[in-house]
């Protein structure tokens, strides 16, 4: 059983569809003090996928840990987590003393819970491999690139390809080595929660059209100070793509206000710019690395 909840159902869906897998639902209810009431469908399997995508996280980690617990109670043997994006990954160093690495603490907890852990385009800066923030039996980090590659390949004007900061590189050089598009990287200085400075890339940028690529879109400050800086360059049109689309607040609005043409995300987060779609690499996944298949509907 692939077992979602209500703001991952078309997603976890589509996977099932895929896997001619059957689909169960947890009932989520919330008490008016914030509190959890889960409710699980029949569960006949020794082997459970909990599919649920972990933006807006605080609530969704105790409910996970609800379900697993539960699940565990009910002799399901083998669980598997699909959180096609993980939360807490960008948390993962203290740069004052008494800060929290985060990134380790979630990546116990959610260890401890489940065998497996599949994600995409998890944000690992410091580290390389997933698995030294998510020590489960099997970690299994996927790529948005190739899709995301197959999505741009067609454009005629062979667009730039840039990514706003250092750590975007590893996304920004996949997809451009795979669609054969050339790409760059700028320099982003962090000055506070919505504050960046961008400083863009020494390459030729006067009338050119560029794709901004990022894992991440939050706030969007760090796309649009991008954008800015871009303009002044003289860059002609600038879309962007984003494999976790968070979009936090009004940041669509401001980013479109920015001049930027096209906005498109993957569907690891369910959003209105969705444009690329992960349940075919995902299912892969399942029934390839995991082994998942032996209960079809
Ligand atoms: C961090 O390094 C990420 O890759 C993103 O660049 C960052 O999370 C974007 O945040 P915001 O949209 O708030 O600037």
């Amino acid at each position: 059983m692939i077992l979602g909840f209500p703001d991952s159902r078309r997603q976890a869906m589509a996977v099932a569809d895929v896997l001619s897998a059957r689909y169960g639902e947890v009932g989520v209810h919330r008490f008016p003090d914030g509190e959890s009431k889960l409710t699980l469908p029949e569960i006949k399997d020794e082997h459970i996928v909990v599919f649920r995508s972990l933006s807006n996280p605080n609530d969704k980690l105790v409910e996970l840990l609800l379900v697993s617990r539960t699940l565990r109670n009910q002799g399901v043997r083998r669980l598997s987590l699909v959180a096609p994006y993980l939360c807490y990954m960008r948390q993962d160093f203290a740069f004052r003393p008494g800060e929290i690495v985060s990134q380790k603490v979630i990546g116990k907890f959610l260890a401890e819970l489940f065998e497996d852990v599949v994600t995409v385009d998890p944000h690992l800066h410091r580290i390389s491999r997933l698995e030294e923030a998510v020590p489960a039996k099997n970690p299994i980090a996927l790529s948005a690139a190739p899709l995301f590659a197959r999505y741009l390949e067609d454009r005629p004007d062979k667009p730039l390809l840039i990514g706003p900061d250092t750590e975007s590189e590893q996304w920004v050089s996949a997809i451009a080595d795979a669609c054969g598009f050339p790409f760059a990287v700028a320099f982003k200085q962090r000055l506070g929660d919505r504050a960046v400075s961008i400083k863009t890339p020494d390459v030729h940028l006067r009338g050119q059209s560029v794709v901004l690529i990022d894992d991440v879109v939050s706030t969007g400050t760090t796309m649009i100070d991008a954008v800015a800086k871009l303009r002044v360059q003289g860059v002609k049109r600038i879309d962007v793509l984003v494999t976790h689309p968070l979009f936090v607040e009004d940041a669509v609005a401001k980013l479109r206000r920015s001049g930027v043409s096209e906005i498109g995300s993957s569907d690891s987060i369910p959003h209105a710019t969705n444009v690329v779609y992960l349940a075919p690499i995902l299912a892969e996944t399942l029934r390839n690395a995991l082994d998942y298949n032996r209960n079809p509907r």
